[in-house]
């Protein structure tokens, strides 16, 4: 049986990247994980990634132009034949022209109920607005910033005695559930479609 070969884009810690492969280990997502690329050589996840075995890179962000980095991706997407390009966690935005490039099959997560506050702070900027219920969204990615098609949504509360620190480590163990799950039902439908 052939699985689809998933690429993983990260930037940091990588613990949604950590989750998606430690469930393609155990069979429970049915996917194989080709690589794992860090727009930042001091990532974490890199050294996470190497620990279960798998191809890590860099796209070295600092010292490349956008235009070039993402050249570079590609050139290791076509190498690997890698099908889906999953961000977890990745802060740089990608070109239109990458995006069109790989139309629908960049998947994205945002932790917050978007629309509602998209960027790079979507934990902070929902608890600083005393918002009750936040959560996580899990995204197709278009050429906007946090914007493209929705294709799961999680609830997460801010509890009365809660602190940011509990908050964002509901958020943080929702991302790891919904991601899998969602993508489990995107490969699942996309091979019911090929
Ligand atoms: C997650 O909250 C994700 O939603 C956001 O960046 C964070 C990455 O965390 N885009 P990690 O690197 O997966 O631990």
């Amino acid at each position: 049986m052939t699985f689809p070969k998933i690429a993983i884009l990260i930037s940091g810690t990588g613990s949604n990247m950590e989750s998606i492969v430690k469930a393609c280990k155990t069979g429970e997502l049915k996917a194989e994980v080709t690589f794992v690329g860090s727009s930042s050589s001091g990532a974490k996840g890199l050294q996470t990634a190497a620990s279960y075995g798998i191809d890590t890179c860099v796209f070295n962000y600092k010292s490349l132009e956008r235009e070039k980095a993402e050249k570079e991706i590609i050139e290791k997407i076509i190498k690997t034949n890698s099908e889906w390009i999953i961000l977890a966690g990745f802060m740089r935005v990608l070109s239109p022209a990458f995006v069109k490039r790989f139309t629908g099959k960049i998947i994205n997560i945002h932790p917050s109920l978007l629309p509602l506050f998209p960027g790079a702070h979507g934990i902070e900027d929902a608890w600083n607005s005393g918002i009750k219920v936040s959560g996580v969204t899990i995204h197709i990615v278009d050429e906007g910033v946090d914007t493209g098609p929705i294709l799961a949504q999680e609830k997460v509360l801010r509890l009365p005695n809660d602190t940011i620190e509990l908050f964002e480590e509901r958020i943080h163990q929702t991302e790891h559930m919904l991601y899998k799950s969602t993508l489990k039902k995107l490969f699942a439908e996309n091979k019911k479609n090929k």
